[in-house]
């Protein structure tokens, strides 16, 4: 797929997702079929550029191409310094946040409340774009402010003539929060207006359910969030599926382990043992979710407080899992599994 000036290996996003897509997940979802993957939002406020949680998400060393870093505020003139500081920092896309429905955002009304304000956004749009110079510029959004107005129609033109190479737009007004379920006519409503790329994103959780949007909408691509948490081989089973119409059989206990203890190695490392640990327990947690027998070990897993306790507990559950079965084997009713960021907390 073309995209913003690059070559993807095809049209699979990795959404953007606060505390998770840092740079050691962007670069596992990248191997395993992800074509782009958005990194945390950065705020736009350069007071903040020195603390180690901003210089930690704006780290990208060894990253695959393409390199997008998402930035988040309200302030035109802070949005475009941020643009510009983000792509002298290796940014070779700038993807600006108007999608996240938490009140505040960065410590101000941003995010999916700039919808509101559509002259507002139009202005953000141009100072970004002009702040990221050659650099391309992509925006996400919802589908609009609440159910009544459903905007995005406008704020995609807007974008489009603002210079925005491609939006992402989740199917969810920004009242909508988290709830219900995500719809795709306001998606197709604006891929049929504007000729800049359109990906569709929300509720995407199989490569079934991603054939159906792409051929429902006719966006260009697709983003995937949540389904990836646990799961970053979701990518190739999308890839595989789109390019085959035949499903992958579930991947191997051994392969998962192995790029599971990688992926915790690779935490542990960029964020130290403390805090490895404590970001390393959620993605446990993730990947164990709904496997046979997982809760226990969830549970255990959680008051271990080393890497090298976390390390020989994961070793013990997936042995174990591979003398049952070759391959992943999921039950239904792990009931743990529902909630396992409270588990993970
Ligand atoms: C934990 C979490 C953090 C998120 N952080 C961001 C963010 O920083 N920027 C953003 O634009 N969207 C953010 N989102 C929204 C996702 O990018 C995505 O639009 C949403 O989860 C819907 O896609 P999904 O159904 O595939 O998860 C976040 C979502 C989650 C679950």
């Amino acid at each position: 797929m073309e995209f913003a000036g690059f070559t993807l290996r095809n049209n699979l996003f990795v959404a953007p997702m606060a505390g998770v897509t840092d740079r050691p997940f962007r670069q596992l979802c990248k191997k395993l079929g992800a074509g782009v993957a958005v990194s945390e939002m950065v705020t736009s406020n350069s007071l903040l550029y020195g603390s180690a949680k901003t210089k930690r998400r704006a780290n990208h060393d060894g990253e695959a191409d393409p390199i997008s870093v998402q930035i988040a505020g309200a302030d035109p003139k802070m949005m475009e310094e941020a643009a510009r500081y983000n792509v002298d920092e290796g940014a070779q896309i700038i993807d600006i946040n108007m999608g996240c429905p938490a009140k505040k955002v960065c410590n101000v009304m941003a995010g999916s409340a700039l919808m509101q304000n559509e002259p507002l956004v139009a202005q953000i749009l141009e100072a970004v774009v002009r702040g990221a110079g050659s650099t391309p510029v992509t925006l996400k959004f919802r589908t609009g402010w609440n159910r009544e107005n459903k905007n995005a129609p406008t704020i995609a033109r807007i974008a489009q003539e603002s210079g925005i190479r491609a939006v992402a737009i989740h199917g969810r007004t920004r009242a909508d929060q988290y709830m219900g379920e995500a719809e795709y006519d306001t998606i197709a409503l604006v891929k049929s207006q504007i000729k800049i790329p359109v990906i569709a994103n929300g509720d995407i959780t199989s490569p079934q359910k991603a054939k159906f949007v792409l051929d429902y909408t006719k966006a260009d691509g697709v983003m995937i969030g949540r389904a990836a948490q646990g799961r970053p081989w979701i990518f190739r089973e999308i890839e595989h599926y789109l390019a085959t119409g035949a499903e992958m059989p579930p991947p191997k206990v051994t392969e998962i382990h192995e790029i599971m203890r990688e992926h915790l190695l690779d935490l542990y490392n960029f964020y130290g043992e403390e805090t490895g640990v404590r970001v390393a327990r959620k993605h446990i947690s993730w990947y164990t979710k709904g496997l046979v027998g997982s809760a226990s070990f969830r549970h255990a897993m959680n008051k271990l407080p080393t890497v090298a306790e976390q390390l020989a507990a994961t070793d013990e559950f997936f042995h174990a899992q591979a003398a049952e079965s070759e391959r992943l084997r999921y039950e239904e009713d792990d009931k743990d599994s529902q909630n396992p960021e409270a588990l993970a907390a």
